[in-house]
């Protein structure tokens, strides 16, 4: 399989990994032939690329990180306590004493690291191809699944992953605080209305606060995980050594996820694009250990992905180099001609470093 933009897709091409609505339910299934209607509702969807399948690489299977059953949990438990929030914010107290919400984020966290601890490839999540009706529910869950990799890189323990992945999951809770009208608008927002959004910080950290069940480090993940090392953050400016390391860890998960998905107003950047911009404010804005550990934890160029090189042949990344991220294996599929090759060949790009990698055009 191979992961394409959905403006390249051709009606006929066979989907190679089913799409699913945001509970989980399957939109289209794996193997059906792609019509144009569909392809059209996929856009409407704002569903920017999907895996085919294809001869050439029909041998490339691309694992999701997380099983279906252990995301679909998750982002019913993100889902269900950011929801109530937001129709009934005066019961938000109850909701986690009664309803056994924090027990519920706990365990969830437990099945993601033990998924993640069997499963220790480059975390890609631009693969898991999902309807996403409101952004900060996937965003959410996908910082989790950021945090929990990174700190696994780190070495930390079990407790520290489920509290720094708790952390993740309501880190942006104060949200809810916020009209949706603002929150969801397309364009720029107004030196006010962005002021108002910045508040989610203090929001998020007063109403996980009060929250017996869980650690007030928690509450600490929603209201620091804006500030930046050298000062330049929000709500309180504080400098790096004023800032936990969980929420350290989250201001570079948080941005990386952020800039990586597709938004109405702005396209998705790829991994290995967002990674440079997250290098150059490492030390500054970012904890630069952590910056570095990331690095090592994501797919830059993920499997499946097709890319053109510095020698004009396209081809598509079959093969990750555990020592050197950026210098995938890379299956060529088209010569600087353009024309398809008689038989594909590989070329180990960290075996070959006069061979640069010049574009991926998968949101074009
Ligand atoms: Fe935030």
């Amino acid at each position: 399989m191979r992961l394409i933009s959905v403006n390249r897709c051709q009606p006929g091409e066979k989907l190679a990994k089913p799409i699913y609505t945001s509970t989980g339910t399957t939109l289209i299934g794996a193997g059906v032939s792609l019509t144009q209607k569909m392809l059209d509702r996929l856009k409407e969807l704002q569903i920017t690329s999907i895996y085919i399948e294809d001869k050439w690489t029909s041998d490339i299977v691309v694992k999701d990180a997380i099983s279906e059953d252990t995301r679909r949990e998750a982002m019913t438990v993100i889902t269900t306590a950011f929801q109530s929030f937001q129709a009934e914010p005066g019961k938000w107290r109850q909701l986690f004493v009664n309803q056994q919400v924090a027990k519920q984020f706990r365990q969830v966290m437990g099945s993601v690291i033990d998924e993640m601890k069997q499963n220790r490839t480059a975390l890609n999540l631009l693969g898991s191809v999902c309807v996403v009706d409101h952004y900060i529910f996937s965003h959410s869950f996908h910082v989790a699944l950021y945090t929990t990799s990174l700190g696994m890189k780190l070495g930390w323990g079990e407790r520290e992953l489920i509290e720094v992945g708790m952390g993740a999951m309501l880190h942006d809770v104060g949200k809810m605080a916020i009209p949706l009208d603002i929150l969801m608008k397309p364009g720029r927002l107004t030196e006010q209305e962005y002021d108002l959004v910045k508040r989610h910080t203090e929001y998020g950290f007063e109403l996980l606060r009060k929250q017996e069940e869980l650690s007030l480090l928690i509450a600490h993940c929603a209201y620091q995980h804006h500030e930046r090392c050298d000062g330049s953050g929000y709500p309180r400016q504080l400098k790096e050594q004023e800032i936990h390391p969980y929420a350290k860890m989250l201001a570079v998960c948080d941005v990386f996820d952020a800039l990586t998905t597709h938004r109405s107003y702005r396209q998705a950047m790829l991994p290995h694009t967002a990674m440079e911009l997250l290098m150059s404010g490492a030390g500054k804005l970012f904890h630069e250990e952590f910056v570095c550990a990331f690095r090592d934890t994501i797919a830059l160029y993920p499997i499946g992905l097709t890319v053109q090189l510095s020698t004009g042949e396209e081809g598509v990344v079959v093969d990750y180099n555990r020592g050197a991220p950026s210098r995938p294996v890379v299956r060529v599929l088209k010569d600087p001609s353009g024309r398809a090759v008689a038989v594909p060949y590989e070329i180990d790009l960290s075996k070959h470093l006069n061979v640069m990698i010049t574009s991926c055009d998968l949101f074009a």
